[in-house]
């Protein structure tokens, strides 16, 4: 075995080389390995310094390497990483408390990712709806939507490209238009009330940072109340302060069904959650659904220690205060440069929209020491950690900046 285990070379060339001899070709990495994190900066290989404004897209909302989350994964890793659900948990039950405590009444399922977040939301879903002798009920979505890659959340996904090449997934998906009041109410007329459910980010994220409206999220309350189908949020990218609030119904003052959380709960260390509503928090009954990794006692005492930390150390709270220094300077790049079509988002979930692809911005950005994505062909999207310094967004929109001016001449 020892023969075959690679050694870890800093040199980029060789890493981008073994990348390519034995990975999968199926992400387009940047030209970049990343070698340590320290707060809202990254370090690569050559130890050049990076601002993180991905935060390994909205998955490190505290930053890199926190020492009191250091302290956890090593507190715990001595004591006990795994056991399965076969048997009770104390992390696992101080979790889902916490997360109960923090949303509203229900209680809460874990798994290993988003997508399997929302595969176990789907399956809340079409059991309910079956157990309410519906038949074939259709689960809807949002045209823009990003929801995952295993076959349901595909499915459920509204972007096209996400699905194209799999020829048909599987039946009993529809979309609905983005803040399309219309549409939504078509839907649910063309079914004759024949909906399972309705799942939808409150900010489209993936899809170009697109918040929802509060009428539209209104409607859809109403319908699916009306119609006995359930109300999913995803907030798996909006969830963990990233919005100023801990989770971005908060801003809507709607309660959902089910809501689904990944990414940021667990720090960067993997764990997926669907909270359930009191009324349906029985309908997944023993042997309907389960996960073996999921709800580990390593998992769910990082992110345990996550959602204490954003909470006590009143991270969300200081999001509104970072949120609009960034939006007052966005826009005041807005008002200079007409490439910026327009600035949007909540919190610290925003997103620039170019009259140009975007993508290119991105790697000059990298180049510059800026770590962001491009997303939606035309989207940049800004998401520092939630406890970073106004002196250092300052210097992230400085050279966000000097990018934008190059791209204008
Ligand atoms: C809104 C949303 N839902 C679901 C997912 C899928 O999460 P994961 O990649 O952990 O499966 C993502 C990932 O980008 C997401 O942004």
């Amino acid at each position: 075995m020892s023969d075959l285990v690679v050694k870890t070379k800093d040199k980029l060339s060789e890493i981008k080389e073994r990348s390519a001899k034995y990975l999968i070709g199926n992400y387009a990495p940047f030209d970049v390995a990343f070698k340590y994190g320290a707060g809202e900066l990254l370090f690569d290989v050559n130890n050049k310094q990076y601002i993180d404004f991905l935060c390994g897209v909205a998955v490190t909302n505290l930053g890199h390497c926190d020492a009191d989350i250091i302290d956890v994964v090593h507190k715990q890793a001595d004591m006990l990483f795994h056991t399965s659900n076969w048997f009770y948990s104390d992390e696992a039950s101080l979790l889902a408390e916490a997360l109960v405590v923090n949303s509203f009444p229900g209680k809460v399922f874990f798994c290993n990712s988003g997508t399997e977040a929302n595969e176990a939301a789907f399956k809340l879903a079409r059991k309910y709806a079956i157990s309410r002798d519906k038949q074939n009920p259709i689960m809807l979505s949002l045209t823009n939507s990003f929801h995952g890659r295993t076959v349901a959340s595909m499915a459920m996904t509204g972007q096209e490209k996400v699905r194209e090449g799999y020829g048909e997934l599987l039946s009993g998906f529809e979309y609905v238009e983005v803040n399309n009041e219309e549409s939504l109410e078509e839907a649910f007329e063309r079914n004759n009330g024949n909906i399972a459910g309705i799942i939808m980010e409150l900010v489209i994220g993936e899809g170009g940072i697109i918040p929802l409206t509060q009428s539209f999220v209104n409607l859809a309350r109403k319908l699916t109340q009306e119609n006995d189908a359930l109300l999913i949020f995803d907030e798996i990218q909006t969830g963990m302060g990233r919005t100023g609030r801990l989770f971005a119904c908060e801003h809507y003052g709607i309660i959902p069904d089910a809501m689904t959380l990944g990414k940021a709960l667990g720090s960067g260390f993997p764990i997926g959650a669907m909270i359930v509503s009191k009324p349906f928090a029985g309908v997944l009954g023993p042997g309907s659904h389960g996960s073996t990794f999921g709800g580990n006692h390593l998992a769910t005492a990082v992110a345990y220690e996550t959602l204490r930390i954003l909470i006590s150390r009143e991270i969300v709270e200081n999001v509104p205060a970072l949120s609009q220094f960034m939006f007052t300077r966005l826009n005041v790049l807005k008002a200079k440069y007409p490439i910026i079509k327009d600035v949007r988002g909540i919190g610290l979930h925003i997103g620039v929209d170019f009259t140009i692809p975007s993508k290119s911005i991105a790697v000059e950005c990298l180049k510059e020491g800026l770590v962001l994505n491009s997303t939606a062909e035309t989207v940049i999207r800004l998401m520092p950690p939630l406890n970073i310094g106004i002196e250092r967004l300052d210097e992230a929109l400085n050279i966000f900046e000097k990018v934008i001016m190059k791209h204008t001449q």
